[in-house]
């Protein structure tokens, strides 16, 4: 077909259909994908884990989960400098008592080996980056529940709350910019924030471990922590097919205080960040948990995957669904080949 012009113009045709839609053109050249990438994840947004064990003469390899260490005192200033030097935005540290009680008491113990671990590294970084505290009893009981047990065998709630908000403090003491309850009791978020400003640490941040499932996939991470566990955590962590209980759990924390936001596990998650992260106004961040670090590690030793390329895409991913932040065993080592 022809239109004639008005103006009496040589004629000019149109398509006899639609253009062939090419969306390949925008990935032909490296320099296209470039512009048109929608993710990118920076150094800046990731969370390095670090583990302190009390009484060790010399850094322990974790046997499930290849590269990450149990440290010294002197590996674990060495590892958190190295983490600033490459942009990491955050470090979550965690304890590893040498010994473990029915109450968990190195938890609230000022000289406990994770306040040791906060106060180490809050002294070797300085404020170039943020020091995280974990809350939680599972490392420090004889039980490994969270909290500690009340007589019908189950975690006692509003006795655990309240080792947490000692917990809080202390660990604020020692240097916490950040403090983060993991143990999924009710109010454990109020409590902690009441403490905490009782004490006169107001500019102390919770993150909330919000939204923490009852997952597998923590397994190598009680290997980590050396957990003594028998049983499960399902009378306080979600259950996995569960959504609106999420909603309830980040609504219930950002009401008593919450600074911040977490999902748990990430990857089998990735729904939850999505909802999450659409929901509310406050950072949600995402736990790349031991068990995703695990099964790409014993993949990629094996040969069925691209180690690296397997990690840039899991991490793209979980930024992708909406996590501001993550936490991820190989913060250090990816910070320096992604963005500041
Ligand atoms: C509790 C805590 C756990 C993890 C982080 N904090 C274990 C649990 O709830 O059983 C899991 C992290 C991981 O698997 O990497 N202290």
């Amino acid at each position: 077909m022809t239109i004639q012009s008005s103006i009496g113009a040589a004629p000019f045709s149109t398509p006899a259909a639609a253009p062939l839609h090419r969306p390949r053109r925008l990935r032909r050249t490296p320099q296209l994908r470039r512009l048109t990438s929608e993710t990118q994840v920076n150094a800046a947004n990731l969370i390095q884990p670090l583990f302190l064990r009390e009484g060790l003469t010399e850094a322990r390899e974790i046997p499930s989960m290849p590269g990450v260490f149990q440290h010294t005192r002197d590996s674990l200033r060495k590892a958190a400098a190295e983490a600033v030097a490459v942009g990491v935005g955050g470090l979550m540290l965690f304890g590893i008592p040498e010994s473990k009680d029915p109450q968990g008491s190195g938890a609230v113990d000022p000289d406990g080996i994770l306040q040791v671990a906060l106060r180490d590294v809050a002294a070797e970084v300085g404020d170039s980056t943020v020091v995280i505290g974990d809350i939680n009893l599972d490392e420090y009981t004889t039980h490994g529940h969270t909290g500690v047990l009340g007589p019908d065998g189950d975690v006692d709630n509003d006795a655990s709350v309240l080792l947490y908000a000692r917990a809080a403090v202390l660990q604020a003491e020692a240097g916490a910019q950040i403090v983060a309850p993991s143990g999924m009791m009710d109010g454990q978020v109020r409590h902690i924030r009441a403490a905490l400003d009782e004490a006169g640490h107001h500019t102390v941040a919770i993150l909330g471990y919000s939204a923490k499932y009852a997952s597998h996939f923590y397994g190598p991470f009680r290997d980590a922590v050396e957990s003594s566990l028998q049983g499960n955590r399902r009378s306080y962590q979600q259950d996995p097919g569960n959504i609106r209980e999420s909603l309830r759990e980040v609504a219930l924390d950002l009401a008593e205080g919450a600074d911040m936001v977490m999902v748990k596990p990430a990857l089998a998650y990735l729904d939850i960040v999505r909802l999450i992260a659409e929901r509310v106004d406050v950072p949600v961040s995402a736990y790349q948990v031991s068990g995703e670090y695990s099964m790409i590690e014993a993949a990629a030793a094996r040969g069925w995957l691209d180690r690296d390329e397997s990690i840039v895409e899991s991490l793209t991913s979980i930024h992708r669904a909406g996590a501001s932040q993550i936490i991820t065993y190989w913060a250090t080592e990816f910070a320096p080949r992604l963005g500041r």
